[in-house]
């Protein structure tokens, strides 16, 4: 029987770069979220090791070594313990390097259904540490959940994931290399962020978010893709919105609604002003 799981997209509500080590990697505190919009996996045993890609977004993307999919499968047979062969199915949904974790939640959900194949505790160390070996964004699309996440993307804290509200995720399919943005950086030692308060309420967290936090990264990748500020600007003027920014790397930007039919109605009124972005209303929960 083949195993599905879905690689849900990765937003960050709020990312704080708080400095640089000597590796060149980034020290980061970030509020992070899963959208119930992403890739999926399909994986089985079969007489041959295959691979294939398909799917709205699959251009992007080439199926060879380099592939994070691969990579994950790779590392866990060489780590983890051998497999048999495997048909291994990527559907790619989520645009290619968009801020929103695409190739990181393809890797985490290679390893989740690894680990269902082969009857191993996904909270195995050996696996955390193969996570982190793949991409600092994997261990946390690992676990899952909303969480605050600090050091490299590896000290994960779940937060109470009781508060759902929407998302509307916006890409202008512009690609933005990730390290050409840390490099763009101004400032790489800002303040982390203050502690959560309690969210009873979507007014509570997008005050919270607008007056307390930030992504340290949307000026830098606005330098190198400036439109982003288009769609910034674009989502700012939707009715409903409480809260628009960037996540990760970008260029994908997200708009926070009170639910997902909000973010629903807002989407259908910019898809018809931009019909060439990817637009995908969500929901989620903190
Ligand atoms: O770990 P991953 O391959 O996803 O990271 C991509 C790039 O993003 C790294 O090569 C690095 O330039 C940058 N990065 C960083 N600090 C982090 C995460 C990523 O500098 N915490």
């Amino acid at each position: 029987m083949p195993i599905v799981e879905e690689a849900r997209a990765k937003i960050n509500l709020a990312l704080h770069v708080t400095g640089r080590r000597a590796d060149g990697y980034h020290d980061l505190d970030m509020l992070v979220a899963f959208a119930d919009v992403g890739d999926s996996v399909t994986l089985a045993t079969s007489d041959t090791d295959r691979f294939t890609i398909d799917g709205p977004m699959a251009a992007g993307l080439s199926a060879d070594a380099d592939n994070l999919v691969l990579r994950a499968v790779q590392g866990f047979r060489e780590r983890i313990g051998p497999t048999e062969p495997l048909s291994v199915r990527l559907i790619k949904r989520l645009p290619v390097a968009s801020g929103i974790g695409g190739g990181s939640a393809d890797a985490a959900a290679t390893l989740r259904g690894l680990c269902r194949l082969q009857g191993i505790d996904a909270n195995d160390h050996a696996l955390a540490s193969l996570a982190l070996s793949l991409g600092a964004d994997v261990p946390m699309c690992l676990a899952g959940q909303p969480a605050r996440v600090t050091g490299v993307g590896e000290r994960i804290e779940p937060t109470a994931g009781q508060l759902a509200f929407g998302l509307l995720l916006v890409n202008p399919r512009v690609g933005v290399s990730t390290p050409a943005v840390f490099r763009a950086l101004e400032r790489r030692d800002n303040p982390g962020l203050p502690a959560l308060p309690a969210l009873g309420t979507i007014d509570d967290l997008s005050t919270f978010l607008a007056e307390k936090t930030r992504n340290d990264l949307e000026a830098p990748a606005r330098a190198i893709a400036p439109v982003i500020g288009e769609v910034l600007a674009a989502l700012g003027s939707l009715p409903g919105i409480r809260l628009s920014r960037m996540s990760g790397s970008g260029a994908t930007c997200f708009g926070l609604f009170a639910d997902r039919s909000s973010a629903e109605a807002a989407g259908a009124r910019l898809e018809a002003d931009h019909p060439n972005w990817w637009v995908a209303p969500a929901s989620t929960t903190l």
